[in-house]
């Protein structure tokens, strides 16, 4: 049986916290797509983990895969393999053969396009992630089982290299570096394969999950980013490169879609809305410069902005700098309940809402005199919408004691979860009052 987590807005939902609350139950934990753009976070025994790669699960001992949807950087796979072995864990991690491979060009060249893209650039997180989904569309991408053969390695850089470098110095008129050196990254990566092979990390992933199902297993898919990101789904150009939606489930382990859809897909959903990146945000509070379009953003918010950034601490984990904060957007969850078929739903962060006098959604969107309830096709077209608002009481802030469950939230708290459940039409299986694991009510395991 599998579960598949998936991020139903602009990611950092929580997604992490929820796969650590119920991973428990799972013998396998899966990434199925991105890399480490990621940074999912769990707090388990009063540590906090943030991975940007391995999956959440290997925190409690679950066997963790990254499928071959993914892509990877087998330095911050080390890095973080280490780091955990050094706060006495012993993750066991197993990457797909078929996955491909982040290269230190990829991320010189993700830096240098985003500069010239001006207003189309995404805000990336600069990790090579949207050059490395282009070259293995392209076709001249490396596996990670490419890495294992050195003639195959050195056959592939010399194509993948001479493409890149030409890409760099003649298009962009940058001095290629070492990243750019065929030889000088052939040593390197054959010493990553060296210890993937070591350590016997690499299978076949569609037949690895398939055998360890037929055999009982139970599966939970881990989703990165979110819908609202996703390359197809979400608000192109200022997305990632890869389908978040459940979708890239099937397509980025081997399991068939069946299998996927047999199961519970949970959409995970932030009480409101946070944005690490550009593009349009109808719903936005306040602005952020940098970010914020020239003509977005509700300039009379900034307050409630900085409330809700401030109790979320919604601020870049490495850089400090603000995140763009809104209301919780109905539309764009509609969207998202729709193109991933949720089963279930986690609502987080409704803690951080608390002590607000009203809470606001976008319940739907004005675009050229209709109403509208889910996402308009284009970004253009979403960045033009108004927002038809619904306001809630607000709630006080309050102790949860969640083993009462449910009935511990304030009646308010309880009338805004109903509303985006109905809406949905869809239950909701856990809700968020905190960053740890018993700071979490479950109404429903899925497993
Ligand atoms: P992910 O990328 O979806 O896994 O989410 P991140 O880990 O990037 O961001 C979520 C942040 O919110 C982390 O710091 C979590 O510890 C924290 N968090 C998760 N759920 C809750 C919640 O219900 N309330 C509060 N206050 N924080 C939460
Ligand atoms: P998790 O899994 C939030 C955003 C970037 C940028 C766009 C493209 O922690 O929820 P990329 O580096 O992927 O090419 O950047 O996507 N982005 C995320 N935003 N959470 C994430 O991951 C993200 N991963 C990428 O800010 O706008
Ligand atoms: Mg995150």
């Amino acid at each position: 049986m599998t579960v598949t987590i998936v991020g139903s807005q602009l990611g950092d939902e929580g997604k992490g916290g929820i796969v650590d609350l119920y991973g428990d139950s799972a013998d396998i934990v899966v990434r199925y797509q991105g890399g480490d753009n990621a940074g999912h976070t769990v707090v388990h025994d009063g540590e906090t983990y943030k991975l940007s790669l391995v999956p959440s699960g290997v925190v409690r001992g679950t066997t963790g895969v990254i499928g071959n949807g993914c892509v990877i950087n087998p330095e911050t796979l080390f890095e973080e393999i280490d780091t955990l072995r050094e706060r006495g864990l012993e993750p066991d991690v197993r990457i797909a053969a078929r996955a491909h491979v982040i290269f230190p060009y990829h991320r010189v060249l993700d830096g240098i396009e985003e500069e010239a893209k001006d207003d189309l650039a995404a805000g990336t997180t600069g990790r090579g992630i949207g050059p490395t989904y282009e070259d293995k569309a392209g076709r001249r991408g490396i596996r990670v089982g490419d890495l294992l053969d050195s003639d195959v390695l050195r056959k592939r850089l010399e194509y993948a290299v001479s493409h890149n470098r030409a890409l760099a110095t003649e298009v962009y008129g940058i001095d290629p570096g070492e990243e750019f050196d065929a030889e000088h990254l052939y040593e390197t990566y054959r010493g990553f394969a060296r210890r993937l092979e070591n350590e016997g990390m690499v299978v076949n992933c569609g037949e690895f999950l398939s055998s360890k199902i037929d055999a009982g297993a139970t599966v939970m898919l881990e989703g990165a980013q979110g819908t609202a990101i996703d390359i197809d789904h979400g608000i192109y150009p200022y997305v990632t490169s890869s389908n978040t939606t459940a979708t890239g489930a099937p397509a980025g382990t081997g399991l068939a879609p069946a299998t996927i859809g047999d199961g519970e897909i949970v959409g995970i959903v932030k009480a409101y809305l946070s944005r690490v990146g550009t593009g349009p945000l109808p719903t936005e509070l306040g602005r952020v410069e940098g970010q914020t379009p020239a003509d977005g953003g509700d300039r009379e918010a900034s307050d409630t902005a900085t409330y809700i950034r401030d109790e979320g601490g919604e601020y870049g984990t490495v850089t400090g700098r603000p995140r763009r904060v809104g209301w919780l957007d109905m539309p764009m969850l509609r969207h998202a309940a729709r193109a991933n078929g949720f089963t279930g739903l986690a609502v987080n962060h409704l803690d951080v809402l608390a002590g607000l006098e009203e809470v606001q959604v976008g319940h739907a969107y004005e675009l050229d005199g209709e109403t509208l309830h889910s996402m308009p096709p284009t970004t253009e077209q979403w960045g033009r919408c108004s927002v038809v608002t619904k306001t809630f009481d607000g709630w006080p802030e309050f102790d949860p004691v969640v083993e009462n469950g449910y009935e511990t939230l304030p009646a308010a708290a309880r009338t805004y979860l109903e509303y985006i459940s109905e809406e949905l039409s869809t239950p909701i299986y856990a809700v968020g009052v905190g960053p740890g694991r018993t700071e979490t009510i479950v109404l429903e395991d899925p497993f």
